[in-house]
């Protein structure tokens, strides 16, 4: 009978991934407004650390260039068109512009690029053209919670090996206080499961930590021995605190067993316009080609388009990494606001960012229950830790992206749980 029916199944992976939803998902609906409102809270009272999301303005001759093309007939024109499903050459060629500029790259062109619908997509797609049902990965303890779900989704059957790189116990960021331990312990983790991939991000999410040099070249070294991939997420690659470390300006020419994936997310805040970025060796480009022929066909022309024409414009005027250094500032200075508001407020072992959007805290008991409690009790919203690992089961992370330009509300939104929590 018409309305009674229920529709056939749908797939197994997709029903097994909507019956366990993860922490962060769990959370952030709870933050929901209509949640929020049920509570007994205002939702214009909360304050919302949970965002890993940037607040910074775009740079305005980004925006200009999007205006330019718009206004143009024949070049409004031209962006409704397909573009290459790697990507624009023009485009391919700015951002090996681009990597050359600001990190000093050098041998890399415009065909270690492929271009994508942002990291996700790509990190997706990417995991697609390296790895067989019943491959290893190797992942850092902690690191980012869509991975998981992501491989799960790509190649069915992949062994998930992992390398802790934070002390539950001492909350030390081991790869920096204890290097010789962890080369040490990778090297027994790669004896025991031959991973195929490798895959971290610089700076991490969610710790913020730049996995320093001596161990990216232990992993490299290993690696390119067995014939395996390693994967840099540099999501936050424009987001650094100090002078970053040498793997920054590695270029796959030069690295063949090296991938590297960009989005324009993060350092030009363009989280819902679309783009990022894979370089790598010109064999994994063809393959990612394959893949993108199927999944996305070809990547916004639009975006493709004005980042282009800023990039060339940027570039040349040195308005780029004057936009890239300011914005860097203006990062460190919330992260600053942020650590000093954990110190004074709540007094709890954290980690101090070296780039990126986030610190974690160790709030010492099971921060699922914490976030739950928090939230209710003082209307602030930070992230629990388990999603991103067995390490930061009794953590949670903390990001100070979205109150970029407002340092009181980070001070307010840390000293309400302060008291909460010392009441
Ligand atoms: C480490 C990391 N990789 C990838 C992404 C997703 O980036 P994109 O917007 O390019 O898909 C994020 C977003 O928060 C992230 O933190």
């Amino acid at each position: 009978m018409p309305g009674t029916l229920q529709p056939p199944a749908l797939s197994r992976i997709v029903q097994t991934q909507i019956a366990s939803p993860s922490p962060i998902r769990q959370i952030m609906k709870m933050a929901e407004r209509q949640n929020i409102i049920d509570l007994g809270l205002n939702p214009d009272e909360v304050i919302s650390f949970g965002g890993g999301w940037v607040n910074h303005a775009a740079p305005e001759a980004f925006r200009e260039a999007y205006e330019a093309i718009a206004r143009d007939p024949a070049l409004f024109h031209q962006s409704g068109g397909y573009s290459a499903t790697l990507g624009m050459d023009e485009c391919r060629e700015q951002i090996a512009a681009l990597e050359a500029h600001l990190f000093g790259m050098r041998a890399i062109t415009a065909a270690n690029i492929a271009i994508g619908l942002g990291s996700t997509q790509l990190t997706h797609d990417l995991m697609r053209a390296l790895l067989n049902p019943g491959d290893a990965i190797l992942l850092l303890d902690p690191t980012y919670a869509n991975y998981e779900g992501q491989l799960a989704f790509a190649v069915g059957g992949v062994k998930i090996a992992t390398l802790p790189v934070l002390d539950p116990e001492t909350w030390a960021y081991l790869p920096r206080t204890e290097p010789d331990r962890v080369i040490e312990q990778f090297n027994r983790v790669w004896d025991q499961e031959r991973p195929r991939l490798v895959l971290f991000c610089a700076p991490d999410n969610p710790t913020s930590q730049i996995v320093p040099q001596p161990i990216v070249d232990a992993i490299m070294a290993r690696a390119a021995r067995d014939h395996a991939y390693v994967a840099i997420d540099f999501a936050y690659k424009c987001q650094y605190f100090a002078p970053p470390p040498a793997y920054y300006a590695w270029s796959p020419e030069e690295y063949p067993n090296l991938i590297a994936i960009h989005s324009n997310s993060k350092w030009a805040r363009g989280l819902g316009r679309r783009l990022g970025w894979i370089e790598a060796a010109r064999g994994v480009i063809d393959g990612l080609e394959r893949v993108q022929q199927c999944s996305i066909l070809c990547p916004d022309t639009l975006q493709q388009m004005t980042l282009t024409r800023y990039l060339k414009a940027a570039i040349a005027d040195g308005s780029l990494a004057r936009y890239v250094a300011e914005t860097n500032a203006a990062y460190q200075r919330a992260a600053g606001a942020t650590i000093a508001a954990v110190d004074r407020h709540l007094g709890l072992p954290r980690l101090e960012p070296s780039g990126g959007l986030y610190t974690v805290v160790d709030v010492r008991r099971d921060g699922d229950a914490f976030v739950r409690e928090a939230l209710r009790e003082t209307g602030v919203l930070v992230i629990p830790g388990r999603g991103f690992g067995r390490t930061l089961a009794n953590g949670v992370r903390i990001s100070f992206g979205p109150l970029v330009h407002d340092l009181a509300k980070i001070d307010e939104g840390l000293a309400r749980l302060g008291k909460w929590m010392h009441q």
